[in-house]
């Protein structure tokens, strides 16, 4: 957790509150680039996409508030990642969110988006990746074994 600096917090809690101020465009914004990008992922959400647009941002907001206690994070991190797997999330679906979450962050945010804020998002994007796989691994050989 230690990739994200006390400087980008602060970036990464400025520009979500700029993007809540338009919470429900700039949800939604994301799925359509989402199913944009890859098409076949919009039979994997099969709850209506204005309660998912909902989850995604209060996820968001628990994940920055838990940036500086990684004991708190870490854990619901892993156990979100390993929820995907039974979603039919693979790895590779990853850098597909990513880029959905990068044309959103363009689209809603425009000139308010400083180059600053954007390497946070990656960075904390970067940091939820990684830490959701490490639970969706663990989720596969706690199966296994
Ligand atoms: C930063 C990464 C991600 C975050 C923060 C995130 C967040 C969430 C949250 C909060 C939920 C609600 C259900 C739960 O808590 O278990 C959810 C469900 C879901 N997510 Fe993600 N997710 C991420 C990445 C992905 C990726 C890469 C995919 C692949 C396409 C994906 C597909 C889904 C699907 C299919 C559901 C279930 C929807 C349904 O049952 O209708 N997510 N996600």
């Amino acid at each position: 957790m230690g990739l994200v600096t006390g400087e980008e917090i602060l970036r990464l809690r400025k520009s979500f509150a700029l993007l809540e101020r338009h919470h429900e465009l700039a949800a939604l914004v994301f799925y359509q680039q989402l199913f944009q990008i890859d098409p076949t992922l919009r039979p994997m959400f099969r709850g209506d996409i204005e309660g998912q647009a909902v989850k995604l941002m209060n996820l968001l907001r628990t994940a920055l508030a838990l940036l500086e206690t990684p004991d708190q994070l870490v854990p619901v991190l892993e156990s979100l990642g390993a929820r995907h797997v039974g979603y039919g999330v693979q790895a590779a679906h990853y850098a597909t969110v990513r880029e959905a979450l990068v044309r959103m962050l363009k689209g809603v945010l425009g000139d308010q988006l400083t180059p600053e804020m954007f390497s946070a998002w990656e960075g904390l994007y970067e940091v939820v990746q990684q830490t959701m796989l490490q639970g969706a691994a663990q989720a596969a050989s706690a199966e296994v074994g």
